[in-house]
């Protein structure tokens, strides 16, 4: 039995983590060695707006023994993002590090790329963003508010500590799965927290003699994954860089609707989150017409991470059959399903086992 936090949030989250339920609730229909145990948490803006409060003060306590977090989104026009953000997502990801934010993104058949001159093959590189320091560290102040002499300060953190883990998680990706590990920095303007990083890299690349290794500044890698994303396989880079990347990564295998992502606490202390990389869509929110993809593919990421491997890579199967026909996928990548439908269509896909 996996006990599931199941934190639908705002904006178009319910409609998606509603069609990554029901992949889950058909997986254990199919599989009697799998169970699932939901805990629908109202958390989010509405929450606030009714309590003052994102979550409770003792949220993570609530959860703390669950299994995962299947989380949709979060963010509204209602309430400044920072407030929502902080006090909700980010305090899930510091607060359960989560220094591992896994972010594969592949273009799959069907799928049209903003990039047309790549294909299928072309574009397939996962990212490992940092997940509890860097830029999103939270450290600053804003000094004589409102007037003249204003000054805001935020401060970046990276601990050789944090920096470490991380790259050495992306370099065991990189070994497993015999592939070249790419490090985006940007040391020749961030003479301390980028020079940091590239030592840290280096000592690290240091155990593994095996992995091909490149290192670009986040500019040029930016540059890079427009005109050879072929270059890119495993990609590890700080909090704010990879956020950045993986927006335009998105916008490489067919838009934000595709993109999964799994905040991991790689030792398993705490639990880990999956959601989609896109953020609440508070303009087609309740329209039914959102893709289920990014959060059905990090319900894939779920699986594996508990286990489920085989599961995980009939769900990713299930949803790359169902990208093939513009019927049954959304309007975003070019298709006449509604959210419903495509969800229908991956479920009989994975019902169907062809898959
Ligand atoms: C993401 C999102 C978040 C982030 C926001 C919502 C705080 O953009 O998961 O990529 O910046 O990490
Ligand atoms: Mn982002």
């Amino acid at each position: 039995m996996h006990r599931i936090a199941v934190i639908a949030g705002d904006g178009v989250g319910p409609e998606v983590v509603a069609q990554s339920c029901r992949v889950l609730d058909l997986v254990a229909s199919q599989d009697p060695a799998v169970s699932f145990e939901f805990t629908e948490l109202p958390w989010g803006t509405e929450h606030y707006l009714t309590t003052g409060e994102m979550m409770p003060q003792d949220g993570l306590d609530l959860i703390r023994d669950h299994d995962a977090i299947l989380f949709g989104a979060v963010g509204s026009p209602k309430v400044k993002d920072y407030v929502t953000l902080r006090d909700l997502l980010l305090r899930l990801r510091f607060g359960f590090d989560q220094f591992v934010n896994l972010r594969p993104l592949r273009l799959l058949p069907g799928v049209r790329s903003e990039l047309s001159r790549w294909g299928v093959g072309d574009i397939d590189m996962t990212f490992v963003r940092e997940g509890t320091e860097g830029e999103y560290a939270g450290l600053g102040d804003r000094l004589y508010p409102g007037t003249d002499r204003e000054v805001a300060l935020q401060t970046a953190s990276f601990s050789r500590f944090g920096t470490e883990r991380v790259i050495r998680w992306a370099f065991e990706l990189a070994r497993a799965e015999g592939k070249r590990l790419t490090s985006v920095s940007k040391a020749n303007s961030l003479q301390y927290s980028g020079a940091l990083w590239d030592e840290v890299f280096a000592d690290v690349a240091a155990d593994y003699p095996d992995v091909e290794t490149e290192e670009l500044l986040v500019d040029a890698a930016a540059m890079f994954m427009v005109r050879d994303p072929r270059r890119f396989q495993v990609v590890v880079a700080s909090n704010l860089f990879a956020d950045i990347l993986t927006d335009l990564g998105a916008a490489l295998i067919g838009g934000m609707g595709m993109a999964p992502s799994a905040s991991l606490n790689p030792d398993r202390r705490f639990p880990s989150t999956f959601e989609p990389i896109h953020g609440s869509a508070p303009d087609i929110r309740g329209a039914g017409v959102v893709n289920p993809v990014g959060s059905i593919a990090s319900t894939a990421l779920m699986l594996d991470h508990l286990g489920h491997r085989e599961w995980g890579d009939r769900v990713r199967a299930a949803i790359a059959m169902s990208l093939l026909d513009p019927a049954t996928r959304t309007v975003d990548v070019g298709g006449r399903a509604g959210t419903e439908a495509a969800g229908d269509a991956i479920l009989a896909l994975l019902a169907d086992g062809r898959s």
